[in-house]
């Protein structure tokens, strides 16, 4: 669904850092929730699916938790290709270039999925959409009404900021737990705020 102009033109911005491979978005139109995660990793990349790998096994649970199923779900990401550590090759998180490389692909769907709920994962999603004002440690499991940041043009580094708000509701990213297991109780607390949120729409 996305210009296959476009995506060729955000593969070659992305070219000159230490990147691979492409996922596409998956999803329907009009869904239930988008889910804006931070960028794919190695089995992602393998398999062309986002959250397929070890954090989507968690965000799978926390969808059946909410009662909401895959198919309804718009999985999409801050970053198309996965960023690796040049020493190592393990995954890192996106560089603001990077981000700003592939935002042409996210602006895109933005504008052509029209997601009723977006939930974004972790501080990358966050700060993509909003800006770096937002953290997810304050406000993870708050509902947002906002407009959100697109690039302003091609050729440049700059935001601006969309016409239409949106409703945006911040969590953890579900690999962060892997680090820090305190976080998954607070998952959990704001699932349960965003399932009220959910049976309200
Ligand atoms: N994290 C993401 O943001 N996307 C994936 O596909 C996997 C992990």
């Amino acid at each position: 669904m996305i210009p296959d102009e476009l995506v060729e033109l955000c593969k070659k911005r992305m070219e000159p850092y230490p990147c691979e491979g492409f996922v596409y978005g998956r999803g329907p139109v009009n869904p239930t929730l988008m889910v804006v995660g931070e960028a794919p990793g190695e089995t992602e990349i393998h398999n062309g699916i986002p959250f397929s790998g070890r954090a989507g096994k968690v965000l799978n649970e926390c969808l059946e938790y909410l009662g909401v199923s895959r198919e309804d779900v718009y999985f999409t990401s801050s970053v198309r290709s996965r960023p690796y550590k040049k020493v190592g090759h393990k995954n890192r998180a996106p560089t603001m270039k990077e981000q700003i490389a592939h935002a042409p692909i996210l602006d895109y769907e933005m504008e052509h999925i029209k997601p009723k709920q977006l939930v974004t994962l972790g501080n990358i999603g966050l700060q993509r959409l909003l800006g770096k004002k937002y953290t997810i440690s304050k406000v993870h499991g708050q509902l947002l009404h906002s407009p959100i940041r697109r690039l302003m043009s091609l050729d440049t580094n700059e935001w601006v900021t969309s016409k239409e708000e949106y409703a945006i509701f911040p969590t953890f990213h579900p690999a962060s737990i892997f680090y820090n297991r305190t976080l998954l109780k607070k998952m959990y607390s704001d699932l349960d705020i965003l399932k009220k949120i959910l049976a309200e729409k």
